[in-house]
């Protein structure tokens, strides 16, 4: 990662983990941090559990990136830090933020958790603004496991990695074997195209949890943990949901298997860059952020998302990483700023349908033949929410 990078790096355990680190390592508990509303829970949770205050941000409506120029003068002053989503992989405006938060002397956080091959329009790879960046290498390698964590000044690297094995739980023999199957359980279910059970080998192994998109809140114990914030173990049972291993030692097998698949990094981000081009030239791709990146999902923007996902469910296609409701929406006033401006992030977190790019040909057809409509404006390139609020 030094290498593909050009920065200090240093390996953690998973991306959320690496965020936490960093969160605490730049930014005094009780500050406001600007982020995306149309971003994982989790990493919401993460926030929280820094002991800092959430900022929804506005977002473009096309793509769902942060919208620098939509953050009024009063809300920059009172941030501590800017975090970034770069979210399917389409990039933040890192530039402009980068600017923003060198006037008002603030780090800047990229969540490379999604990007890890995109550029910047006319400008440097996701990763590169950031005083620290953090990388997923279970979106793009498929490694289940694991990231990385790289740092502007490269002098930072050792407190960083002392913060991090203070953290760092030992690793497990029964989550390591758990590892080491999965692949195996996986194919041999697959190999005998029994369906539903592939799909119940993640629950078997404690892997899957979610019932909905977004975890139930359960504001009164979040309260509670809130209370005792900063420290990762009040937040544990929130922080860990779709990844309990996320704090602990990996084992030798698991960051062997890490380094095959980080060895196919390009070959993957390359596949993944062909069939972003198929689905951005469908009748449901929105233009993203400049030249065509390797997205980790294209998120097509439909008409009636539910029935796309159906329609994808029927073929034996699932959708994952939706994020809806925003944030705001979820969690409400008790636990974050909302965003100044909310319409585009709801018409966005509502219309977008994450589609794999690995998968574009397939995910085609089925909305081809399902009769999916683009979402209202797509093929003109008008998308967007009303700015009389009424979000359609
Ligand atoms: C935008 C974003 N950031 C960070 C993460 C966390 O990554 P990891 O699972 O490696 O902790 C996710 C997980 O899906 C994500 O969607």
């Amino acid at each position: 990662m030094r290498d593909r990078t050009g920065r200090e790096s240093l390996y953690v355990p998973s991306c959320r983990f690496g965020l936490y680190l960093a969160l605490r390592h730049w930014c005094r508990p009780g500050g406001r941090v600007l982020m995306s509303p149309v971003n994982d829970d989790v990493i919401f949770f993460v926030v929280l559990a820094a002991g800092l205050r959430p900022v929804q941000a506005p977002l473009n409506a096309r793509h769902g990136s942060i919208d620098p120029a939509a953050v009024p003068d009063a809300l920059w002053q009172k941030l501590s830090a800017v975090l970034t989503t770069n979210l399917y992989g389409n990039p933040d405006p890192a530039p402009a933020l980068r600017a923003r938060c060198d006037a008002l002397g603030i780090p800047l956080i990229e969540d490379a958790a999604h990007a890890i091959g995109s550029r910047v329009p006319g400008g440097r790879a996701v990763g590169d603004y950031g005083d620290a960046s953090v990388f997923s290498l279970s979106k793009h390698t498929g490694a289940k496991t694991g990231g990385f964590l790289t740092v502007a000044d490269p002098a930072r690297r050792a407190a960083l990695e002392e913060a991090r094995d203070d953290l760092l739980l030992p690793s497990r023999a029964g989550s390591e074997l758990a590892y080491a199957l999965r692949p195996y359980a996986e194919a041999g279910v697959r190999g005998l195209r029994l369906a539903r059970a592939a799909r119940a080998v993640p629950r078997l192994l404690g892997m899957a949890e979610r019932e909905a998109i977004r975890m139930p809140l359960r504001a009164a114990e979040l309260e509670r943990a809130v209370a005792g914030a900063p420290a990762l173990g009040p937040f544990h049972s929130w922080v860990r949901v779709d990844m309990h291993t996320y704090r602990i030692t990996p084992g030798a097998a698991r960051l062997r298997r890490t380094v095959r698949l980080l060895d196919r990094l390009d070959q993957r981000l390359a596949a993944h860059l062909d069939g972003t081009r198929r689905l951005l030239d469908s009748p449901w791709g929105s233009p993203g952020t400049g030249s065509v990146q390797p997205l980790f999902r294209v998120p097509l923007l439909v008409a009636d998302r539910d029935a796309a996902i159906a329609a994808l469910a029927r073929r034996r296609i699932t959708t994952g990483y939706l994020y809806d409701p925003p944030l705001d929406d979820y969690a409400s006033e008790l636990f974050t700023d909302p965003s100044p401006d909310p319409a585009p992030a709801r018409w966005f977190a509502r219309h977008a349908l994450p589609a794999d790019p690995l998968k574009a040909e397939q995910v085609l057809a089925v909305l081809r033949a399902e009769g999916i409509h683009p979402a209202e404006g797509v093929a003109a390139g008008l998308v967007g929410p009303h700015r009389d609020g009424t979000g359609d």
